[in-house]
């Protein structure tokens, strides 16, 4: 573990820190070698370019916990003892939440996006995608933790690994009186039964790779996706019966206009919109 530092050796180093700092020094190696002003970090931990930098050693070396912190550096991060205050940084601010700001981590800090960047499924489910609106909050396929050190967190067996728990009520949706039950496969990352990827009366109840490519073209949730048609099959009416099958307008006016653009404001929100009667019982 790291050693503590004593006290008359963080006020001379608080001095040398100063000097580094008008001086512009790049790193402890620069400073004076006597006394040897040594912290409990290597010299390259606030250097982000460095392999040593310390949000690599937090995720790779800690399991993400950074509770051990506030030890030396304060509760509020304000610096403690030490004196180096993590918020005086030029990244980690207070008023946002300091170190533990939850846009961290998995987000986006510039926008204050609190969710993970790296695949496009998270913004598509947050924020809605082209042919819906529909936005689904962090809880219902997580349990939302409250702040960083809430138990339901940072998961001590698993650190890095987010839990999936579904609780959902458009998720869990299904269709002629019955509930249905999504689930997440830990191994793959698929999700399977639901109701928004067609678990519902003649829909394809499709299983979607969470890192997968794009999962939202026509055909995918109902209708065949090789194609690219969304029409359902039997006993969904046929072209053999209607002129145009396919000007889908006629029929689910005003879920979707003359151009086939289904309004994202009543597609994938639970209801058919059919006859111009709004439907949960099909
Ligand atoms: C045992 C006490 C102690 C603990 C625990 C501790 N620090 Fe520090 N930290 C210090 C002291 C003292 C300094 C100033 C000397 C130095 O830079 O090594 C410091 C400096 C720093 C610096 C500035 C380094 C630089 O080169 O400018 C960063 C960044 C830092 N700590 C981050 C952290 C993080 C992140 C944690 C938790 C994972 C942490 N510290 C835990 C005592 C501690
Ligand atoms: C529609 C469901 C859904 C919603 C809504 C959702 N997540 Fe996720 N999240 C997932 C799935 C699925 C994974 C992948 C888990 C895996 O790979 O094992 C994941 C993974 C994560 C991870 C781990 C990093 C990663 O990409 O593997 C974090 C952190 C996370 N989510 C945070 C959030 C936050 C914060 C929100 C709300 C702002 C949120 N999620 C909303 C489904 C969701
Ligand atoms: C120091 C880094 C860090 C900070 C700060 C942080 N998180 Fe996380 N978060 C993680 C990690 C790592 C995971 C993967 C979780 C695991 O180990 O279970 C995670 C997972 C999540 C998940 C997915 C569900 C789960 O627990 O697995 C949600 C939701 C989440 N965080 C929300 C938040 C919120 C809200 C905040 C701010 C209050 C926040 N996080 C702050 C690192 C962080
Ligand atoms: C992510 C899955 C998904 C994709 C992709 C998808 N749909 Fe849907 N669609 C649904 C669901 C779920 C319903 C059931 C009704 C509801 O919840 O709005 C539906 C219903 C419909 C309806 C009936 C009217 C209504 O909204 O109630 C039409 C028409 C329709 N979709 C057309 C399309 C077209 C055209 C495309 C491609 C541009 C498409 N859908 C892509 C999931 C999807
Ligand atoms: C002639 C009228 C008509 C047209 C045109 C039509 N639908 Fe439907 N659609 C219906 C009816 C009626 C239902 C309800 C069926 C039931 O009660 O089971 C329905 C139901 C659906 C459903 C829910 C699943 C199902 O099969 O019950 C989807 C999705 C859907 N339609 C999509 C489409 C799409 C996409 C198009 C255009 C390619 C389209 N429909 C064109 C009459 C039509």
């Amino acid at each position: 573990m790291k050693t503590v530092v004593h006290a008359t050796l963080l006020s001379m180093l608080a001095i040398a820190l100063l000097a580094a700092c008008s001086s512009e020094l790049k790193d402890v190696d620069d400073l004076p070698a006597d006394p040897v002003l040594l912290g409990p970090h290597g010299g390259e931990y606030a250097n982000p370019e460095s392999a040593d930098f310390h949000a690599k050693d937090i995720s790779q070396h800690l399991g993400w916990d950074i509770t051990s912190c506030r030890t030396c550096h304060g509760v509020d991060y304000n610096g403690g003892y030490t004196g180096v205050s993590c918020n005086t940084s030029g990244c980690h601010v207070a008023a946002a939440g300091g170190p533990e700001a939850c846009a961290l981590c998995h987000g986006d800090v510039a926008t204050n996006k609190i969710y993970p960047q790296w695949y496009s499924s998270h913004a598509t489910h947050l924020e809605g995608g082209v042919t819906s609106s529909t936005t689904i909050p962090c809880s219902n396929c997580h349990t939302l933790p409250e702040n960083y050190s809430d138990p339901v967190h940072i998961d001590k067996t698993t650190p890095g690994k987010a839990e999936v728990h579904f609780s959902n009520v458009l998720a869990a949706t299904q269709t002629l009186g019955t509930t249905g039950t999504p689930t997440f496969n830990d191994a793959d990352a698929t999700c399977a039964n639901v109701y928004c990827h067609g678990n519902f009366t003649n829909g394809n109840n499709k299983t979607v790779a969470w890192k997968g490519a794009d999962q939202a073209k026509c055909g995918s949730c109902h209708g065949d996706e090789t194609s690219g048609s969304g029409l359902p099959p039997a006993p969904h009416p046929q072209s053999d019966r209607y002129p145009n099958i396919n000007d889908c307008s006629f029929c689910h006016r005003p879920a979707i206009d003359k151009d086939g653009n289904p309004d994202p404001a009543t597609h994938v929100n639970g209801i058919l919109d059919v006859f111009g009667t709004q439907r949960t019982d099909w």
